[in-house]
């Protein structure tokens, strides 16, 4: 749901020599950090994501530059401007996403829960739109 997803302000130790921001996993945000990873030397107009995963939970920070992501739980849509690389955008799992918008020289790193298991993606919509309502049938109370 995207009311779970939300954005996480991470320490900020302000120095005259440059600023220094830390995030330890399982304390600044809810998850154990797994695995990283990051964009770069994203072409203009270019759009990443278009997918959502079954149990993955991420952390998305804007580490140079800027871009947009915009969240999608089935009922919900949210965008979201990252442009900081002190706070991040926390996704929970059964999220679809997209990002786009990326300004030139960009970076956009992830903190993920797990390994990389493509086993774990929705890449087709209406295969994700399918499950979500099966989810939610499935916790209704009678
Ligand atoms: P994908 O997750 O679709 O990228 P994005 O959401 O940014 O558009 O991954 C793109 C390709 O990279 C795909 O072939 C899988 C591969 N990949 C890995 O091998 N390991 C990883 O940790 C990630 C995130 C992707």
């Amino acid at each position: 749901m995207i009311v779970n997803c939300k954005i996480i302000d991470f320490p900020k130790i302000v120095d005259p020599r440059g600023n220094l921001t830390f995030i330890e996993g399982g304390r600044h945000i809810p998850f154990e950090i797994q695995r990283v990873y990051y964009l770069y030397d994203v072409p203009g107009g270019a759009e990443r994501g278009g997918h959502a995963h079954k149990e993955l939970q991420q952390l998305i920070i804007a580490m140079s530059g800027s871009f947009d992501i915009v969240l999608n739980d089935g009922y919900e849509q949210k965008r979201y401007h990252l442009n900081r690389s002190y706070y991040g955008l926390y996704i929970c799992p059964m999220i679809w996403r997209e990002i786009d918008n990326f300004s030139s020289g960009s970076v956009c790193m992830v903190l993920a829960s797990t390994f990389y298991d493509e086993a774990d993606y929705y890449r087709n919509y209406h295969e994700f739109i399918a499950n979500v309502r099966l989810e939610s049938d499935e916790s209704t109370i009678y």
